[in-house]
């Protein structure tokens, strides 16, 4: 089983931004401890950040037909990309939407998700532990 964990813009830089939202580890740390979670699950990852719309878009187009689900946290595209939100239903995988910060608690604009009707769930506000919790639940959905 393999699982898609991809992240949007901005994300590349997380260990630089605002730590109160966002934690102190890097994506680097973050993919490590993600990647650690995979193997105790026994299931493959691949991981995949860009700051560009289409190369996500790109990116889901192309991996998906060789993966079962998609771990996504989409950054600021979340609240208004409708290509992104399409390429995810095309891809037709379960989706688990995640976000480091509580998002529903911060600025309005942050409080709508395109992707968050056409995922199975959203994990808000657990920081980077979003991930596994995330990975975790979507193996077992996947193997059900
Ligand atoms: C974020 C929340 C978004 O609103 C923001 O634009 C991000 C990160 C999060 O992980 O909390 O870049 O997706």
């Amino acid at each position: 089983m393999k699982i898609l964990i991809i992240n949007g813009p901005n994300l590349n830089m997380l260990g630089k931004r605002d730590p109160t939202h966002y934690g102190a580890k890097s994506l680097k740390e973050i993919e490590g401890l993600v990647g650690e979670k995979a193997r105790d699950l026994g299931v493959e990852v691949e991981f995949f950040q860009s700051n560009h719309e289409g190369d996500l878009v790109g990116y889901i187009q192309t991996e998906a037909p060789q993966a079962s689900g998609i771990v996504i946290n989409a950054g600021a595209l979340t609240h208004y990309s409708l290509a992104l939100r399409d390429a995810l239903v095309d891809s037709r995988l379960p989706v688990m939407e995640v976000h480091l910060s509580n998002i529903h608690a911060r600025e309005e604009f942050r409080h709508y998700s395109t992707i968050a009707p056409i995922a199975i769930g959203q994990i808000a506000g657990l920081g980077w532990q979003g991930y596994n919790f995330a990975l975790e639940y979507l193996a077992t959905h996947i193997e059900r």
